[in-house]
């Protein structure tokens, strides 16, 4: 039988993404342009500046995602582009880009969404039965538990009420003076700190709530550096690295616990017994492994996305749109992008 192959956009934040993928699971092909040392010096992303970039980038990147796979325009299926949530003027430059392709190239346009995207990237490269799942998504921009019976059939059963769990790890390790993008710095750090040297507050909100909060965590270690209120002098120069490692695995080790416990008790809920990990902050190892272990203790199965999937990609925005394309789920070419979810 012919391959369904289509080509994914992604621009929805600081990289630049293009992927050719066949039936939804074979990654043909898979370009990412950073854009970290071009916001590095802010200290987070600026979306004009990821909109110039991206501009800059989204020819050579599609070019070379199609080069790559060796596939001709006229054997694409659909161009999909992720169109919602994220920054928007980093977001139109894909949806533009997407659009133009699609109309030149006589294309159905297929919209997805990023977080249901990262959802998805479990999926590539696995023959793994999946469903139905609960599945967490941990990213910069959205920490979300969904009970999945489908790949578009997620319910959303709890997300952050604040900060989501990457932006905390970013923020704190900003506290901390740890170079940009925070996650793998912090991540880096805690390997020679205890994650019980200091006790961190974890936010659980009401009985059985599936909802995130982490300002609490973030302020904590805000104060842990810099005294109640913020009155004292900052104490990050002047602590030793030992000092900083035990803030940043005990930081770690909060936002671990919570993250963990809340997905297993979705599933409790939900009476499932597999876990699906996906986003960003999926690719951190302690993550990774408490969640693993208490799966394991709990007789779940866990499928977590391969690590080159966990951050941004557009080889989860085709992966998803393959399923979007199978039940007649396209877009026109009136698509927007949009900051939120739709
Ligand atoms: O999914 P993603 O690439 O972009 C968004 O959709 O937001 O996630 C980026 C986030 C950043 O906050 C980054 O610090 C975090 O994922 N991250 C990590 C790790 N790698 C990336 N957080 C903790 N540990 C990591 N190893
Ligand atoms: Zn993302």
């Amino acid at each position: 039988m012919a391959e369904t192959i289509i080509l994914g956009i992604e621009s929805s934040c600081d990289e630049t993404a293009a992927a050719v993928v066949a039936d939804g699971q074979e990654v043909l092909s898979n370009i990412v342009a950073s854009q970290v040392e071009l916001h590095k010096r802010y200290g987070g992303v600026v979306p004009e500046l990821a909109a110039r970039a991206h501009i800059e980038k989204i020819i050579p990147v599609l070019r070379e995602a199609l080069d790559k796979s060796q596939v001709k325009p006229e054997a694409l299926a659909a161009i999909a582009v992720a169109n919602c949530p994220g920054l928007t003027p980093a977001l139109l430059i894909g949806v533009t880009a997407a659009k133009t392709l699609a109309w030149a190239w006589q294309k159905p346009l297929i919209a997805v969404n990023h977080v249901h995207g990262h959802l998805q990237s479990v999926m590539l490269e696995q023959q793994k039965d999946c469903f139905p799942a609960v599945a967490l998504v941990v990213s910069g921009g959205h920490t979300s538990i969904y009970y999945c019976q489908g790949p578009l059939e997620l319910e959303l059963l709890g997300r952050t009420l604040d900060d989501a769990a990457g932006e905390a790890f970013d923020k704190v390790a900003t506290i901390l003076k740890l170079p940009y993008p925070g996650g793998p710095s912090i991540e880096k750090l805690s390997r020679e700190g205890d994650p019980r040297a200091i006790r961190f507050p974890r936010t659980y909100l009401e009985k059985d709530s599936l909802n995130f909060s982490f300002s609490g965590v973030k302020t904590a270690v805000l104060y842990h550096c810099r005294g109640q209120n913020m009155l004292g002098q900052d104490r990050v120069p002047h602590m030793s690295q030992k000092e900083k490692a035990d803030i940043a695995a005990s930081f770690q080790a909060a936002v671990v616990e919570v993250l963990v416990k809340k997905t297993l008790m979705a599933a409790r809920q939900r009476n499932v017994n597999t876990i699906l990990l996906g986003g960003g902050v999926a690719a951190n190892n302690c993550l990774r492994v408490e969640l693993e272990q208490q799966c394991h203790q709990a007789g779940k199965k866990l499928i977590v996305s391969s690590k080159k999937y966990c951050t941004d990609n557009a080889a989860m925005v085709a992966g998803l749109a393959y399923h979007k394309l199978q039940v007649g789920q396209i877009a026109d070419l009136g698509l927007e992008a949009r900051a939120q979810s739709s």
